[in-house]
C-alpha cells in the first residue's frame, strides 16, 4: 500500500483530501502542529496522525522516511510578511528538500489562483507574492526547472527529480467553508452589508472537486515518470464578490430569500474597513492584504490546464451551495441528477 504524507490534512480541504486518499486505497499520515486539531479525521481507517513541528526541517525530513508522495495544504490567509514567507516559502522549500533526501516520488502542492512562479513580485498582495515564491522554490529544489525551463538554473546532473504538481484553486466553497457561510452569518445579523472589493471577480470551485484533483494528481504522480504539472482549479461560473455575498444570503433564506442590500464601499472606505477588521483580535474577517489580493481577478488565466484535464467536470455553486447554506443535509447525489453546470 502506497504511503502518502499530508501536511494541512486537518483543514477545510485537507479533511476531504484524506478521506478520498483512503478511499483510493492509500495509507495516509497527517502531520499536525497539535493532535487535537485532527479530531475530525482521526476516525478514518488507514490514517495516522503525527504531531510534528513542521517548521523544524530535521523533524520534517524524518517524517518523510518511507513515504511515496507528499501533499502540502498548509497556508495562512493573514499575518505579517514574515509569517507569509515562513509558511508559504520556507516551509515548501523545506518539504522539497526533504522529498529529495528521502527519495519521495511525487509532491502535490496546493497554491492559489493568481500566484505566479515566473513573476511573483508583480502580484498585488503578500499572500499572492509569497505563494508565487513558494512555487518557484519548489520548482527549483525538486529539479523541475529543467523541465519548466523557467528559472534558468543549469541542469544538475545528479539531482533527483521529484515529480511536482502545483494546483491553483480559486476561492473554494463547500459545507463548512469560511466564505459563503460567513457572509450568510453576517447577513443574519446586519440589515445591510457594506462590502469592500465588491467588484472583484471569482470563479468558485467545489471543495470535493479540489480534493479529487489532489488525489488524482497523487495517483498520476505515482504512476508516471516525474514531471511538472500546473493546473488552475476553477468552477464553471464567474461571479463578482457582490453577487456571491447576495447569493449567500438568498440561498440561506435570509429576509425570506431576498437577502440584504449589499453596499459596495468606495476604495478608501474599503481600505479603512479592511485595516480595522485586520486589527481585531482572533482570525480577522478581512485584512488589507486580502483586499490587495482582490485587486486582480481571481479567474482562470487559461494559460494552464483545468479540472477537465484530470477528467473532473467542475460542479456548479448554484447546485451545491443552497444545500448547506439552507441547512439541508448534503446527501449523495442520485445517479442522473447532475450537480454540474
Ligand atoms: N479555502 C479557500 O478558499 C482556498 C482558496 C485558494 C487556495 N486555497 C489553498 O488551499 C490550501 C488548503 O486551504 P484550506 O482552506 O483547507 O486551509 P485551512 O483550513 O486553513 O487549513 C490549513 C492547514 O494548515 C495548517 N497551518 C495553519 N497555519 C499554520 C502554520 N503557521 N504553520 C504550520 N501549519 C499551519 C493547519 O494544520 P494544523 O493545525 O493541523 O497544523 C491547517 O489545517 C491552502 O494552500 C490554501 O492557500 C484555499
Amino acid at each position: 500500500m502506497k504511503h502518502i504524507l499530508v501536511l494541512g490534512g486537518t483543514g477545510f480541504v485537507g479533511s476531504h483530501v484524506c478521506e478520498k486518499l483512503i478511499r483510493a486505497g492509500l495509507r495516509v499520515t497527517v502531520l499536525t502542529r497539535r493532535a487535537h486539531n485532527a479530531r475530525a479525521i482521526q476516525h478514518l481507517p488507514a490514517l495516522t496522525v503525527l504531531e510534528c513541528n513542521v517548521h523544524n526541517e530535521a523533524a520534517l525530513t524524518q517524517a518523510l522516511s518511507g513515504v511515496d508522495a507528499v501533499v502540502n495544504l498548509v497556508a495562512v490567509l493573514h499575518g505579517s510578511a514574515a509569517k507569509f514567507e515562513r509558511v508559504h516559502v520556507a516551509l515548501p522549500a523545506a518539504i522539497a528538500r526533504a522529498c529529495q533526501l528521502q527519495g519521495v516520488r511525487h509532491l502535490v502542492h496546493v497554491s492559489a489562483l493568481g500566484a505566479d512562479h515566473l513573476a511573483p513580485q508583480t502580484r498585488p498582495s503578500n499572500y499572492l507574492r509569497s505563494k508565487g515564491r513558494g512555487e518557484m522554490a519548489l520548482i527549483e529544489i525538486t529539479g523541475n526547472d529543467m523541465v519548466a525551463g523557467s528559472v534558468g538554473q543549469a541542469p544538475g546532473v545528479d539531482r533527483v527529480l521529484v515529480g511536482l504538481t502545483l494546483l491553483r484553486p480559486s476561492v473554494i466553497f463547500g459545507a463548512h467553508d469560511q466564505f459563503l457561510n460567513v457572509f450568510a452569518k453576517l447577513q443574519r445579523v446586519f440589515p445591510v452589508m457594506p462590502l469592500a472589493g465588491a467588484q472583484a471577480r471569482f470563479q468558485p470551485v467545489w471543495v470535493q472537486d479540489v480534493a479529487q484533483a489532489v488525489v488524482q494528481s497523487v495517483c498520476m504522480g505515482l504512476a508516471q515518470a516525474p514531471q511538472l504539472r500546473i493546473l488552475e482549479l476553477v468552477g464553471p461560473q464567474v461571479y463578482s464578490l457582490r453577487q456571491l455575498v447576495h447569493m449567500a444570503a438568498c440561498m440561506a433564506g435570509i429576509n425570506q430569500g431576498r437577502g440584504r442590500p449589499v453596499i459596495g464601499l468606495p476604495c478608501w472606505m474599503g481600505n479603512l474597513q479592511a485595516a480595522m477588521l485586520g486589527l481585531m483580535p482572533g482570525e480577522p474577517l478581512m485584512s488589507s492584504d486580502n483586499l490587495d489580493s482582490m485587486r486582480i481577478d481571481n479567474v482562470a488565466s487559461g494559460d494552464w490546464a483545468g479540472l477537465e484535464a484530470l477528467g473532473i467536470a467542475p460542479a456548479s455553486l448554484l447546485a451545491i451551495a443552497p444545500q448547506y447554506l439552507a441547512g439541508r443535509r448534503m446527501g449523495p447525489v442520485p445517479a442522473g441528477q447532475s450537480t454540474r453546470a
